[in-house]
Parts: structure tokens; sequence; C-alpha cells
């Protein structure tokens, strides 16, 4: 499934040409969640829900970006956008009274791309791709006239990053182009834009009328100003179009007040946009603040709402994911809403259908859902799409109100609500075909083994045959099939090359690091930066197993010690711990291993001093919170701890250290002030 999103991905993102649905491409994406969800060691490392566009594609040459190039989290209302407000000022300690400015301006409904400037030169331009690297279209780029090609007094190196967009009347005219020549015509400028940016020849895209605006920058040598407002000036001064409804403001009211303005001038806009990006104003604030793993902390895209459309529930599927979760599905008579054809749209659980809401309250005013219904569909900020209402006026006498199965569909095992879970899950665990199968699927997937040749289709295909039933089968499939080789090549797709090629690439995959290890046991709760956290934590896969063994839940020190880690809370640990004392599932596991030589968990950032230091903050902190501190010394590799002992490596102590600071000396374990760690990881 995720390879099938994934495809559905690249369809979308890198080809321009969506293939499938934004319905059912939903339908994909939230299975996928909710498989990732109940069994986290099966979710992908390319998981669709991690991802932030698609990887590149093979007709342009790769560019790496120096500095990632992320997406944006999403306000969807005031609320949010005071929430965002209060988490930043929680996060630098900066009180609800004490000046706080932003600047909003509109979300370019585009592509983004990268124009790397050094010596005032043009010389690369590179598509988003996956975030980490992209697309060499420096030579389309160059035929945009809004991209200057060379620019005078900007710093030696200069990353310029901005939308490509494509203007209403410019759409029209190339879709009425297009159409007389026979040509392929658009869905929407946004399709176009992309498709026209990534021509494999330049002249093509030289024909069709792109834009640009900066709003961004990546890599450079010398800072653009100290806030936001002034770097945007500057870019605007070096000949890049900025957006003119970009406005300074000071704090939420005015942020939302500017919000209604652009929403109120959308329309009559040349551009599409979707909503509105805030950003904390102070560039030396916005480093403090740093990035979650894939969005930053200082800026949040306020989404416009969503659109909706009414239309009939066919029927309700359900679903059953990696971790025995069954979600029902909402089969609908096709509906476009906002420019896509729906005809799936989440459900989520049995108390969603029934009218109840997750804090137990009614939602809908307490209106269930059944087949037959007019309900009422929208797209929020993810492509997902939901149910808001139904009509209860058309709804048919003989309507009867959804009995959620209390049975598997898949294998029959009892399916059962834990208290406080929303969701039902099947019993069936290992004996349920669709959670095995989904949990090998995960297995194989990219951020996982990521085994060549063994693909989703593979293994279910495996799993059909009764080849593979667990991940351990996987590496005994040569043994076993050695001579079943014979068996392999005759079976369709496969040949003797690609037979013996796959039992290769399986070998190839005995040596894997642990995170991805235990990232593709697919335990609920823990996906790919949790398992990063564990493996870094506990460094070895025995530490790790010997921990999960030992641990009882809620108490005890490998409790602590697990939930100590940042970002390890209670429902995860509890997870790792049931998962791993749990008879069946740990044989299984035990068997993997048995078959892998599992490599240590290195550092993550190598070249900083404090990478892989066990480090302890105590004290109070004055230039910085403790948030703060534990997330950027984690982002350098070191491991925080909140107590001390001998394996501390570092305590960083502020004014009114108490025991830590003696036990500390006790031990002999290195004790430095907050300007000495500062200094020390070069933020002083
Ligand atoms: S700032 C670190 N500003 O929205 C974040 N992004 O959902 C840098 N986008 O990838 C992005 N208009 O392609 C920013 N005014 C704007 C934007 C904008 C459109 C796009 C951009 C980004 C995506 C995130």
């Amino acid at each position: 499934m995720a390879e099938q999103l994934n495809a559905a991905n690249i369809a979308y993102h890198r080809d321009d040409t969506p293939d499938i649905s934004d319905a059912e491409y939903d339908r994909l994406r939230r299975r996928n969640t909710a498989l990732e969800e109940a069994f986290p060691n099966l979710k992908r490392k390319d998981s669709p829900s991690e991802q932030v566009g698609a990887a590149v594609s093979d007709g342009f040459g790769k560019i790496q970006h120096v500095v990632r190039m992320l997406s944006l989290g999403n306000a969807f209302n005031d609320d949010d956008v005071f929430d965002f407000d209060a988490r930043i000022r929680k996060y630098l300690s900066i009180s609800a009274d004490s000046p706080l400015a932003y600047t909003a301006e509109p979300k370019i409904d585009g592509l983004s791309l990268s124009l790397r400037y050094e010596q005032g030169q043009l010389i690369q331009a590179a598509t988003r791709g996956d975030g980490t690297t992209g697309e060499n279209v420096t030579a389309n780029a160059r035929t945009i006239a809004d991209i200057p090609q060379s620019i005078a007094g900007a710093p030696d190196v200069l990353e310029v990053r901005g939308e490509v967009y494509m203007s209403h009347a410019d759409f029209a005219a190339l879709n009425e182009r297009q159409a007389a020549a026979g040509g392929k015509t658009f869905a929407n400028p946004r399709n176009a834009a992309a498709g026209s940016l990534r021509q494999l020849d330049p002249n093509i895209t030289k024909e069709r009328p792109l834009k640009f605006f900066a709003y961004a920058w990546g890599d450079l040598s010398a800072p653009l100003g100290e806030t936001q407002s002034k770097a945007i000036e500057r870019l605007a001064n070096f000949g890049f179009s900025t957006n003119d409804l970009t406005q300074r403001c000071d704090g939420p009211d005015e942020m939302i007040a500017h919000y209604r303005m652009i929403e109120e001038r959308r329309a009559a806009l040349e551009y599409d946009i979707d909503g509105v990006v805030y950003k904390v104003d102070d560039l030396d604030l916005q480093r403090r603040l740093g990035f979650r793993s894939t969005t930053p902390r200082w800026a949040i895209a306020h989404k416009f709402p969503a659109e909706l459309a009414w239309t009939q529930l066919e029927a309700i599927d359900i679903q059953v994911g990696r971790t025995g979760a069954l979600s029902p599905v909402a089969r609908l008579v096709p509906v476009t809403v906002g420019g896509v054809v729906v005809s799936n749209a989440t459900l989520h659980n049995e108390d969603y259908i029934a009218g109840l809401g997750g804090d137990g309250n009614p939602i809908r005013e307490g209106r269930d859902i059944r087949v037959g219904d007019w309900v009422q569909i929208y797209r929020a900020g993810d492509v997902i799409p939901k149910i808001k209402d139904v009509d209860l006026a058309r709804r048919d006498e003989s309507a009867v109100p959804y009995a959620f199965p209390t049975t598997c569909p898949e294998c029959g095992s009892t399916a059962i609500r834990e208290e406080g879970d929303a969701v039902r899950r099947c019993t069936g665990g290992i004996i349920c075909p669709a959670q095995a199968v989904e949990k090998l699927k995960h297995f194989v997937s990219r951020g996982a083994f990521d085994i060549e040749g063994l693909g989703a289709k593979q293994v279910e295909q495996f799993f059909a045959d009764e080849w593979v039933k667990t991940p351990a089968d996987i590496f005994t499939l040569r043994a076993r099939f050695g001579s079943g080789l014979q068996q392999l090549k005759n079976r369709e797709g496969w040949g003797e090359k690609s037979a013996n090629n796959l039992f290769d690439a399986i070998d190839d995959k005995r040596k894997i690091d642990l995170h991805r290890l235990i990232f593709s046991l697919g335990i609920r709760h823990v996906g790919d930066s949790s398992a990063t956290l564990l493996a870094n934590h506990y460094g070895s896969w025995s530490a790790f197993e010997a921990a999960m063994t030992r641990a009882t839940v809620g108490d005890g020190a490998e409790w602590d010690d697990l939930v100590s880690i940042d970002g390890v809370g209670a429902v995860m640990a509890t997870s790792l711990v049931t998962t791993m004392q749990q008879e069946t599932e740990r044989a299984q596991i035990d068997r993997l291993v048995s078959e892998l030589e599992v490599h240590d968990a290195v550092a993550v950032s190598t070249e900083s001093p404090v990478s892989g230091k066990i480090v302890v903050f105590t004290g109070t902190l004055e230039r910085m919170t403790r948030a703060e501190a534990k997330s950027r010394a984690e982002s350098l590799g070191a491991k925080v701890s909140g107590s001390v002992s001998s394996k501390t490596d570092i305590l960083v102590a502020g004014p009114g250290a108490g025991s830590k600071a003696k036990k500390a000396a006790d031990l002999g374990v290195e004790t430095m002030d907050e300007d000495s760690w500062l200094a020390l990881i070069g933020d002083a």
C-alpha cells in the first residue's frame, strides 16, 4: 500500500499527472497511516506519511541540498495561530506581554525551487525532491524571466528559495494552446507549473510562462539581515520578485487580521494561494527555534478552509492494518471537491460513524452516518477527504445504524476495543493474514530493510505462496529454496538471474543498522525517528533487547531509563515493552535477529564535539530554555539524560545546581556552565 501511495505521490509530485483520484489517494494514505500507527515497526523509511514530496525522477541529475528543503506545519483556525505563538514563546521563554514579531505572507500554490548563486552568478537550480535531494533543473530555471542570471552585492554563496507558479491567465492560455495542438492539458496551474519546469528540453520550458516568488533562502556565506523582513527586502533589492502582500505583524491578532485581508483578496489574485505563512521575524530567534524532523518550529501555514461537496455514501468498507486496526472507509458516489474527484473518505473509527468525537462528546450534533446517507465531504490541509456532516432530511426511512464488525473481516478473529482506544483491533495477531502481510510489507520498505527486488508486490506473492510468513523467513529463503530457485524462476516475473539477484539482495541486508532493525519491527507507536532515538540511546541490539526484556511497564530502573529518552512517552514505552515481552512476537524477532548482524548505533552528527556524549542539564539555564537546550544537544548527536551517573560525559550546570552537581563532582564528571557549553557547541 505504501508502495501504491508512493507511486501516486510520484505521479502527482514528480510526473505532474495524478493517476488516482484524491479520494483513492486519501484512502490509501489514511490506511497507511493507520497501519503505521498500529505497526510502527513496519513503517517504511520512505513512508508516504513522512515524505515531503516525491523522490527525483531519473531524467534529471540529482542535487543534494546543502540545507534541507522542508515543509510547513499547518494551522486550520485562529486558535491554532494563538497556539503557535504560545508554543514559540514557551520554547524561547518569552513572556506573553513581551513583543514578538512575525511576518505574514501568502502561501503560493506552486512548487518550490532552490537557486544557488556563487559570486553573484546563478550556477544551479534544484527542485525540492524529497527535501534532501532534488532535481537539477538549472537549464530550465534559466529560462524564467523572474529569475536573475546574475546579481550584484550578494554574499559569495547565496541560495534563494521560492515558489515557481503560473498565473491563471497564462494557465488558461497554455491549456488552450495545448488542446489546439492535441497535447496534454493540465488539471490546475500548479500541475502546469510543475510539468513545465520539469521538461527535459529547456526549449519547452522557455515557451511556458513561469513566474517565481522568492520567500526564503538555504545555504548562505553571510547573513542577509537580522530579520525575515529585512532579508526579503534584500532579495527584492537583488532583483527577485517578492510578494507584496507580505507584512510584518506584532502578534497573532495582527497575523489573523492580515490573513482575513488576504483571504478576501484571494479570488482577485492572479495566482493560486492556499493559505498564509507566518514566520518569526527575528532570524536569531528562528535559529534558536530550529526544526522538527520535517518542519521548522518558527513558521506555520494557516490554511484556507477546505472546499465542501455533498454526495451519497454507497458503502462502508473495513480495512485491516498492520497493527490490526479496523479502519472504516466510506465509498462514495464520486464528487468533485476543490477540483478533484473524490470517491473515498476516511471514517476514522466506529465512534466517529456513530457521531462521537475522540473526547466522547457528540460530533455533528450526535448525528450518525448510515449507508445510503447524503454526506458532506471536505478536503482539509492534507489530501485525505473527510466527512463533515450528514443530511438527515435526505435519509432513507429504511436506513439502519451502521453495525461496526466485532470480528476481523480478514481472519474472523474477535476484534476488540481496549479501554481508552477509539480503534477496534483484530486480536488475530500473526494469524491474521492482513496484519502479517502488512507487517512484511513494512519490513521490506525503504526505511526498514529496503531489500532490492522485494517490494510489497513480491512480499504479497510470497506470503500467498506461504514461502514467507514472518520477516525471518525472508532470510532463510535461499536455504529453503536453494533448489527452489527452480521454483522461483519458473514463476511469472522471475528468471534465474532475478531470483539469484533477490537472494543476493537479501544477503546484503543481513548487516543492518540498529535503528533500521528497531523501525522494521513495526512496533506500534515506534516510527522512524523514534527508532533512531532508541538506537542512539541503547547503542546495541543486546542492550536494547535486555532493557526491554527486564523492563516493567510503569516502574523500575529500565522503565525510567526508557521514558527518560526525549521523544519517548509512556504510550510508546508500553508498546515497546509489551511487544518485546509477548512470547510469539518475541520468538519471531529473536529468530529474525539470529539471521542478522546488527550494527551498533553511531552518533547522529560525528562532526560535533558533543556527538555521542551523554549530557545532563541542571540548574537554571539563562540563555535558552530546557527544551531548547535538549533539542539542540540532540541535534548535535548528544544524548540528553535526566540524571547523572558514571556514564555521564558532561554536566551543564546553571545557577542553583544542587545534588546533580555534587554527584558529578564525586564521579569526576566534566562540569561546565552554560556559556562554556555554548562555546563548546559553537553557539556562543
Ligand atoms: S516558507 C522552511 N513561504 O509551501 C520552510 N513556503 O508546505 C520554508 N510555500 O515547501 C518554506 N509559499 O513550497 C514558505 N510564502 C511561502 C510559501 C511557501 C508557498 C510552499 C513551499 C513549501 C511548502 C510547505
